[in-house]
């Protein structure tokens, strides 16, 4: 062989190789912490039955990393001299929660295998086993992905959807990070679980002129939703599925055809727009729903993990080692 060729198939074997290695896989863990699926299932379905809402917002606390430079735990530290949290960012602050239980579960998995387990996987694990722990679907969890070293609250306040995005926007959000209008969809479809704060959606009820909300729906709504803003008001909670909250279920979707969604972003997914027949679609069919967000979670658990030496395992979900 001319040392040409020997040289050219080094390369070919080193890009492979890298290519093979820097990809997540279910059985990431499988030789070097065999038991941290099982532990972080156990810590999830303690918390969930102590508090069914925990379960809405694990899944949240994925969503709010992975569209944040990625789904590398970016969202679990806390401020430091060398970065600002993004906890302290607009769509985060006072509103994310579920910091405890995974730094539970980390605790725990720690005492099995030190320095293993990334803190970005274990939310990943905790998303999919809060769907399942209150009726929603399982799925195959993609393993590997690594810590950021640093937090991006900027990025937090540019990338994350607001409440008060129109359709188009909001599309656009979700397609530079991947993922269909159909995928959006399907993830909105994770508020048949959880709360929002008054002033995400007093807006929308006290909007007199609006031809898109259920006017009983408005009444209700505004019974434990004040017009005055102040800082009690504001933070007043309500069920973002009116049917059944603490279930995962497709009844999202069937309020959105009665004009009951609670926030702007979720009624406009069924205004005349695009994404009409994906709703009307989930609304008859739960199981199709399912499945898709099944897949769709798995889309967006796939949004720029740091792999192979990129990053770190933090040993402290909050900070820095
Ligand atoms: C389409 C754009 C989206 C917007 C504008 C949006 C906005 C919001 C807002 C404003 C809240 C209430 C927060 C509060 O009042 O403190 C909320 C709650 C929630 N969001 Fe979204 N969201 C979107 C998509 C998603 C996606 C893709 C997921 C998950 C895959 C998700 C999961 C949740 C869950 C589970 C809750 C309830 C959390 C809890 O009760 O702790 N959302 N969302
Ligand atoms: C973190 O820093 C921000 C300023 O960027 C501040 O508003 C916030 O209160 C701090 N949070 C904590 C928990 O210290
Ligand atoms: C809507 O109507 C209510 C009375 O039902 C009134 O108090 C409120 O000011 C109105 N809101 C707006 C935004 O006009």
């Amino acid at each position: 062989m001319s040392m040409g060729v020997q040289v050219w198939l080094m390369l070919v074997v080193l890009v492979l190789g890298t290519t093979c290695e820097a990809q997540l896989s279910s059985t990431f863990y499988d030789n070097t912490c065999p038991t941290a699926l099982s532990t972080i299932r156990t810590i999830i379905r303690k918390a969930v039955s102590k508090e069914r809402r925990m379960a809405a917002s694990l899944i949240r606390l994925h969503f709010h990393d992975c569209f944040v430079h990625g789904c590398d735990a970016s969202i679990l530290l806390d401020n430091s001299s060398d970065f600002k949290s993004e906890k302290t960012a607009g769509p985060n602050v006072n509103s994310v929660r579920g910091f405890n239980v995974i730094d539970q579960a980390k605790t725990e998995v720690e005492k099995k295998c030190p320095g293993v387990v990334s803190c970005a996987d274990i939310l990943a694990i905790a998303a999919r086993d809060a769907s399942f722990s209150v009726g929603g679907p399982s799925w195959t969890v993609k393993l590997g992905r690594r810590d950021s070293v640093s937090a991006y609250k900027d990025i937090a306040n540019s990338d994350l959807p607001s409440f008060r995005d129109n359709l188009q926007v909001l599309i656009s959000r979700f397609d530079t990070k991947g993922l269909s209008p159909r995928d959006m969809v399907a993830l909105s479809g994770s508020h048949t679980l959880g709360q929002a704060q008054c002033f995400t959606f007093r807006d929308r009820i006290y909007n007199n002129n609006s031809n898109n909300i259920d006017v009983g729906f408005a009444t209700k709504r505004q019974g434990t939703c004040p017009l005055a803003s102040s800082p009690s008001n504001d933070e007043k909670l309500a069920p973002l599925d009116l049917v059944t909250p603490n279930s995962f279920d497709n009844n999202y979707f069937k309020n959105l055809i009665q004009k009951k969604g609670l926030l702007p972003s979720d009624q406009v997914l069924y205004n005349g727009g695009s994404t009409d027949n994906v709703v009307l679609e989930y609304s008859k069919n739960p199981t199709t729903f399912k499945s898709d967000f099944a897949s769709a979670m798995i889309k967006m658990g796939d949004i720029e993990p740091l792999l192979g030496s990129a990053g770190i395992v933090r040993k402290i979900c909050s900070a820095i080692n």
